[in-house]
């Protein structure tokens, strides 16, 4: 049966739970012993988590694992990640290890400028707003020196507030558009309490502005609203050896290698069939290490994605070119990161990551996370050119498979043993279990 409810959001957490089971579970008890098997049994770790978000019924858990051997800007790092994908974390151990022979990653943050916007509406004469805006543009920034004091003492703040025309898409349509400095922090709260600020004084300061007409006075905000692309919050991560030195693999020579590796990536720069898939390789890098270090995947993922189709057509986020013998391979992208603030100092395991990570800053991070997208586009390029996906991919899903099949402990060790040197596919699995429990 399916029902509606009002108030549940006042419900205590066990009585959420008794109307969840009761309305939706064919078997009451067992729906509510799952849940409470998700539960930590220290009260104050579980309060933290019921916390985070609302109407929290369980925990939800995903692996955390960790991808050593990275060389970056010639510092090692164990990188965290956070990610329930099989072979995620294999494969970025494995680039990352190929990399450390051969110079490791070199990283640059291009820029951190971050952006918001309050869009308005206003029906007047387009000269006298912008009259009007160049009158109050310092009061804007000085009414909201309250918010943006303790941020100007470590460096950062305001950097500029622009006034923007979008007559042309939308009758009546204007922006205020803010760039930001917000250091170590992702800035989310930070640049939407500026823009609240903007957004009243812009709205009560236009009542008395001589310029316009009483019609023209009537400004009317329709949202102040950070925005997650952040094109001019940019890292750069880049690869490159000599092309002789990509040989690994006994099958496919290094010039043959090199040659395969490029028409892929021209391939995800053309086809956007392609690089869709291409990029999602690289956000398996990328959002785990981003989820690890208790950053927001979703900003994070709308951001990338819209710059890789800042040319008009979905392109690959990642370049390759031989030039002078040398095998080079980068990637630049947009990530809004904070290593302060948000769930960066409150939840334990994003503590702990961070600590591994060396304490970065919202700077390092980026370069850190831009080295996992790059590494994990590697390693899944690697495979499909050379042995194709499925190997590796099914080498590393085997364990998911037996857990599907209950497999018992024995089973899993005489399993693994023959997949060693037996393709792993789901029938051949299926089978190897049925044969090997018909035998014993
Ligand atoms: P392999 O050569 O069979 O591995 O590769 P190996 O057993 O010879 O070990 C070599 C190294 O790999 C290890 O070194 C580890 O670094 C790592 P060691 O630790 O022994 O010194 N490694 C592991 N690390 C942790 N746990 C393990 C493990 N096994 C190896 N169990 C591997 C196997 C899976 C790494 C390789 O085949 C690979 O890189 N495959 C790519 C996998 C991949 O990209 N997976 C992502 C999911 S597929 C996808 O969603 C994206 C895609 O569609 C994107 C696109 O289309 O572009 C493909």
């Amino acid at each position: 049966m399916c029902a509606s409810i009002s108030g549940f959001s006042k419900l205590s957490k066990s009585k959420k739970i008794d109307w969840i089971v009761d309305t939706y579970f064919s078997n009451a008890e067992d729906a509510k012993r799952i849940l409470k098997q998700y539960w930590n049994s220290n009260d104050k770790l579980q309060q933290l988590h019921d916390e985070f978000i609302e109407n929290t019924i369980t925990n939800y858990y995903l692996p955390l694992g960790v991808a050593p051997n990275f060389l970056i800007n010639e510092k090692l790092y164990t990188i965290p990640m956070a990610i329930e994908e099989s072979s995620v974390v294999a494969a970025a151990s494995k680039a990352a290890k190929f990399w450390m022979d051969r110079g490791g990653f070199k990283t640059q943050v291009i820029s951190t400028t971050k952006i918001g916007q309050v869009h308005f509406m206003y029906y007047g004469s387009t000269e006298n707003i912008k009259n009007y805006f160049n009158s109050i543009k310092s009061q804007l920034i000085e009414d909201a020196k309250p918010i943006t004091k303790n941020m100007e003492k470590r460096g950062g703040g305001i950097l500029d507030i622009e006034l923007r025309d979008k007559t042309e898409y939308i009758e009546g349509y204007y922006q205020l558009h803010a760039s930001f400095e917000t250091l170590d922090a992702m800035g989310a709260n930070f640049i939407n309490s500026c823009l609240e600020q903007f957004s009243k004084t812009f709205k009560t300061e236009a009542l008395t502005f001589d310029g316009f007409s009483e019609e023209e006075k009537n400004i009317q905000i329709v949202m102040s609203i950070l925005s997650n692309y952040v094109p001019d919050c940019l890292v750069r991560a880049e690869v490159s050896c000599r092309v002789e030195d990509l040989n690994e693999d006994k099958n496919i020579s290094a010039e043959e290698f090199a040659t395969k590796f490029l028409q892929a990536v021209k391939i995800a720069e053309v086809e956007p069939y392609r690089a869709v898939t291409h990029n999602k390789g690289i956000m398996n890098g990328i959002d785990a290490v981003v989820l690890a270090t208790g950053n927001d995947f979703r900003a994070v993922e709308a951001g990338v994605h819209a710059y890789a189709s800042r040319n008009g057509i979905y392109s690959s986020l990642s370049h390759a070119k031989v030039e002078n013998g040398i095998f080079t391979f980068w990637m630049e992208i947009p990530l809004a990161l904070g290593t302060v603030g948000g769930l960066t100092g409150l939840h334990p395991l994003v503590k702990l990551s961070l600590e591994l990570l060396h304490h970065p800053t919202a700077k390092e991070l980026m370069q850190i996370v831009a080295v996992a997208g790059l590494a994990q586009n590697f390693a899944a390029l690697r495979s499909l050119t050379t042995t194709g996906i499925q190997e590796g991919h099914m080498k590393m899903h085997l364990m998911n498979i037996l857990n599907q099949f209950e497999a018992t402990e024995t089973e899993k060790a005489t399993l693994t043993e023959h997949f060693k040197t037996n393709v792993v596919t789901h029938s051949a699995v299926v089978e190897a279990i049925n044969q090997l429990r018909i035998n014993n």
